[in-house]
């Protein structure tokens, strides 16, 4: 391992916003976010595949008022989003290092209020449609674990990506679906208030269109 990713690894088992395989609060986080972590009652969103945690940080900057967890397997992307965190002094953002599959291990069913996916792995080819983030045994996973009427938003440069989950999503219970190819010229671009993920800057870049929905999960 690099240094450079050595030290970013070390940081991450000092950093109090993260948790990860080792620290005391992985076994035993399930249920109680709000009380051990938090230490507060506000609603929980959670952003899949975070990244660097764009998202996360910057709608907890937003509204101080929610809670949000940046999911991510990569620890040296996580690293970003948690010492931007920890030099902006916002206490209600945290990461959780683990497969997105494993995430009923750190949740309790209806403990999450939302969900935000930027730009996830597309995985085209058809042997790896299971590990796609918006196959119906991710789905089932997020179902239990969301609160009735949670939010949830898709933001992708993958057209095929994009169709997909449209089509899974028929077999669900959604409210209030808005969907637009083209973010960018389109009503809902207010609503993302300026935050650019590190995928969404390279594919504009290139001239990708940028796909969005959002519904209310039922
Ligand atoms: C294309 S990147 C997008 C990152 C960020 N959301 C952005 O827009 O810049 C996809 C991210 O999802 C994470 N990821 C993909 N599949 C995952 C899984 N099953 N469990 C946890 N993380 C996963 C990867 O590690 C990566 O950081």
């Amino acid at each position: 391992m690099s240094r450079n990713k050595t030290s970013k690894f070390e940081a991450n088992r000092r950093a109090t916003n993260i948790i990860q395989a080792g620290k005391p609060l992985f076994e035993g986080i399930k249920g109680k976010w709000r009380e051990s972590f938090f230490k507060n009652p506000n609603p929980i969103i959670v952003e899949l595949g975070c990244g660097r945690g764009e998202y996360s940080v910057g709608l907890a900057q937003l509204d101080q008022e929610k809670n949000y967890i940046g999911v991510d397997i990569k620890g040296d992307r996580i690293y970003r989003g948690s010492q931007e965190a920890i030099s902006l002094g916002l206490k209600n953002v945290g990461f959780l290092r683990t497969k997105i599959h494993d995430i009923e291990n750190f949740f309790e069913e209806g403990e999450i209020d939302g969900v935000w996916i930027t730009f996830p792995d597309p995985r085209p080819k058809k042997r790896d449609i299971r590990r796609r983030i918006t196959n119906p045994r991710f789905l089932e996973i997020y179902w239990k674990l969301c609160k009735p009427g949670s939010q949830f938003h898709l933001k992708t440069d993958n057209s095929g990506f994009f169709d997909y989950s449209l089509e899974v999503l028929q077999n669900y219970d959604i409210g209030d679906m808005v969907i637009t190819r083209d973010l960018y010229n389109s009503e809902y671009l207010k609503e993302h208030h300026g935050i650019t993920t590190k995928y969404e800057k390279i594919w504009t870049e290139k001239g990708s269109k940028i796909h969005y929905l959002r519904f209310k999960m039922i």
